[in-house]
């Protein structure tokens, strides 16, 4: 089905490939802008962009499959990216993880409703694990408490 929302992601898809020339070799530049403005790369973007790029579809899928920050599928509006790398698997962020997933009930890597967590590997914050970026902020030693504070900080989510 046809929306206006979709239509405009459509438009904007095919002015971004144009401001590039449409070349295939800048497909991560043009994906990153799109998800950018969009929140993330729908089907129909994907097709405009093959087509644009004069790409198969299989290739175009395969590089958003491939980049674990391209997402095919509109994100919490809260995302909590938490670092899995060495480091920080050295001073227990898997219990930091299970600490949240239980107090908010929610998953790791499970995208959907206002808050969600997302695995990332190193944030160059290592001496400071654990790690989380929070919209754009890098934070360290992170407790469920901290946690609870950022969340509780962002406009619109209530602290449960
Ligand atoms: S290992 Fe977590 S920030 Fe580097």
């Amino acid at each position: 089905m046809t929306t206006l929302l979709n239509t405009i992601d459509h438009v904007f898809a095919k002015k971004v490939c144009s401001e590039h020339q449409n070349k295939p070799d800048e497909l991560l530049e043009i994906l990153h802008e799109i998800q950018v403005q969009e929140g993330f790369l729908s089907d129909r973007v994907l097709r405009t962009v093959s087509k644009s790029l004069n790409l198969s579809r299989a290739e175009v899928h395969g590089v958003v499959s491939f980049y674990h920050d391209f997402k095919k599928e509109k994100q919490a509006e809260n995302v909590i990216k938490i670092c899995r790398a060495e480091a920080c698997q050295a001073v227990d962020v898997d219990k930091l993880i299970a600490d949240v997933e239980s107090y908010y009930d929610i998953k790791m890597d499970n995208g959907g409703g206002k808050v969600s967590l997302e695995t990332i590997f190193c944030l160059g914050n290592c001496a400071l694990g654990p790690a989380v970026l929070y919209k754009n902020d890098l934070y360290g030693r992170v407790t469920l408490k901290a946690v609870q504070k950022m969340i509780a900080s962002t406009k619109g989510v209530k602290e449960q």
